[in-house]
């Protein structure tokens, strides 16, 4: 790799992070259930105006512990984001629960509000709601549908440590919320993340099933009544995870001036469109995202990444409708639908190198490759 590479994603870990994990392996704590694994759900919490945090091995569990939590079982529905990452779709497949998919919004990139009562069936039991790449979806429709029909609401925040929504932080609507802390997110731990709810039945229910179905409050005498997991983080995780925490307004500071910098650089250029901040929205910019408009811009998304690519610059496509994904293929859930918007985001949109340590002259480097093209 040549030293003028330009990744995608890089962590910013610094003297905090160094200080606290020593601290957490000086300790001897090393394993979960240590100080920084209490801090962390304490104050993350807290944070988020949530009653109850409980530390998880990553996001993905935290989606796992959320469909555990709710009861929710074989033959019920969730509607979900068809634009997003698989992550959301195989916590439901896990235990055999439908995701029914409803299309993006132009703009934000998140579920279309508008779409999701037609979708809702006797079954639904829920609504997965995921803030992608950093932008809060519009809550108060789903609130509504979710008080009119009696459904839980699923809340993956693991873009959006940070966002509001009407200055309500992003991860403090669910009926149980979460975050990753995956090591390209705004706060990471290498692997990580955190389940938030305001339940104490429900934060039972999460402790319970990530410590291996372990009785909460009776003897701990090795017998076992349901199928647990071992879902936990551990203390030296957690001490890096919560020093990032304590720079979280620093960090995600940084991803949002990225982001006004990317655009003042590329604002002349026609065909590429970024990612929208609604009124009622603090977008936190976890990745630049574009969209290349390939008759305006004269150059297709798959142009643009490859020439980046020579040019030692990573970019990612962004994600592909969950109607695409083969492994969802395979089941019978997605009949003949078109999802338009997803297809428009799938087939155009990359996000760029969006790291808090990236300097205003790696910016002019990319932007300037950019418009090599043109
Ligand atoms: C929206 C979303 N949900 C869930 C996850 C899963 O998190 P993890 O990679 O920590 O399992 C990710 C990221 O990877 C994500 O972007």
């Amino acid at each position: 790799m040549k030293n003028d590479f330009i990744p995608v994603a890089e962590p910013v870990l610094g003297a905090i992070e160094r200080e606290l994990l020593l601290d957490a392996f000086d300790s001897g704590w090393i394993s979960a259930g240590g100080t920084y694994n209490k801090k962390l759900e304490e104050d993350f919490s807290s944070y988020c105006d949530m009653d109850y945090g409980s530390t998880v091995s990553n996001g993905t569990v935290a989606l796992h512990l959320a469909v555990r939590a709710l009861d929710l079982v074989s033959g019920d529905e969730v509607i979900v984001p068809n634009f997003n990452g698989i992550y959301g779709a195989y916590a439901l497949l896990y235990e055999g629960v439908t995701p029914v998919p409803v299309d993006a919004e132009y703009g934000t990139w998140n579920i279309d509000t508008q779409l999701i009562e037609e979708r809702i069936t006797p079954k639904t039991k829920a609504i997965m709601v995921v803030h992608l790449y950093g932008h809060p979806c519009n809550m108060n429709p789903i609130l509504e549908l979710a008080k009119k029909y009696n459904l839980y609401i699923i809340e993956d925040a693991a873009e959006a440590h940070g966002a509001e929504y009407n200055g309500r932080k992003a991860g403090s609507f669910g009926d149980i919320s979460t975050f990753s802390f995956f090591s390209n997110k705004i706060i990471t731990s290498g692997e990580g993340g955190i389940v938030l709810t305001n339940d104490a039945e429900i934060y039972k229910k999460v402790e319970y099933f990530k410590n291996q179905c372990f009785h909460v409050d009776g003897p701990r005498n090795f017998t076992h009544e349901d199928i647990g997991y071992n879902y936990r983080l551990t203390n030296l995780q957690s001490a890096i995870a919560y020093a990032q925490f304590l720079q979280i307004d620093k960090l995600v500071d940084a991803r949002i001036a990225i982001n006004k910098k990317y655009r003042e650089m590329l604002q002349d250029i026609e065909g590429i469109s970024f990612q929208d901040e609604r009124e009622y929205a603090k977008n936190v910019f976890w990745m630049t995202g574009i969209i290349i408009d390939s008759k305006k811009a004269g150059f297709t998304r798959n142009q643009l990444e490859d020439h980046l690519a020579r040019n030692n610059i990573q970019t990612r496509r962004l994600f592909v409708g969950m109607d695409r994904q083969p492994v969802l293929k395979k089941y019978d859930y997605f009949f003949e639908e078109s999802f338009p918007v997803s297809d428009i985001l799938a087939d155009n949109g990359l996000y760029l190198p969006t790291s808090s340590l990236l300097t205003d002259s790696n910016i002019n480097r990319i932007t300037e490759t950019i418009k090599q093209l043109i």
